[in-house]
């Protein structure tokens, strides 16, 4: 069993914080472990929650589209996990405890991946990596972390499910942008000459 199989069976008696008593299943990861890119989401919602994988909601089968519009693809390319691995009850936002909970089997699946890439999809999992700045101003942007590793905050997929705009500068355009960006710097060597 790898790491992160290992991980992800002990997780699921995980009782570090009250959403153990209301999830039907942990939700670990999805995708390929060897990817170079990771996505990062918020946390799981009902049928994440139903089905144990991440995005594969309406909002997961909005970023579907949009992955296979850049040539992303979601088994090969990426490895899919989220801030919180267990739903909040409505769906609503992660609490700083919860948060604080998670944090260290987050910080596993980086380190055991090592992605060169970290997709921050959406405000809550741009605030655990990039302090003080909002989704709309930095979405698109390459901020560059340790040991080589790019992140680039984009927009979350619910966010797109109330915005249908196809226009130039839409959030839907702007999403398709960062996610074929993304797809060339999975091409790319190294980072050298890139971001901040
Ligand atoms: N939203 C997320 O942030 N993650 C999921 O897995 C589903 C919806």
């Amino acid at each position: 069993m790898s790491a992160l199989d290992d991980l992800k069976e002990k997780l699921k008696n995980c009782k570090g914080c009250p959403l153990c008593s209301t999830r039907t299943n942990l939700v670990f990861s999805d995708g390929n472990p060897n990817a170079q890119i990771m996505l990062i989401g918020e946390a799981p919602g009902a049928d994440e929650d139903r089905l144990g994988v991440p995005f594969v909601g309406r909002a997961g089968q909005l970023l579907d589209e949009f992955f296979i519009k850049a040539g992303i693809d979601r088994k090969k390319d990426i490895y899919i996990c989220n801030t919180l691995k267990c739903r909040p009850p409505g769906n609503r936002k992660p609490e700083p405890d919860e948060k604080k909970a998670c944090a260290p089997f987050l910080k596993f699946q980086i380190d055991t991946i090592k992605p060169r890439i970290i997709i921050l999809c959406g405000a809550t999992a741009l605030e655990s990596f990039i302090k003080g700045k909002g989704i709309t101003r930095c979405r698109g942007k390459i901020y560059k972390g340790s040991k080589g590793t790019i992140f680039v905050p984009i927009f979350h997929p619910s966010y797109l499910l109330r915005n249908h705009s196809l226009e130039t500068g839409s959030p839907r355009d702007l999403m398709l942008k960062d996610l074929i960006m993304i797809k060339q710097l999975s091409l790319m060597d190294n980072f050298d000459n890139l971001g901040k």
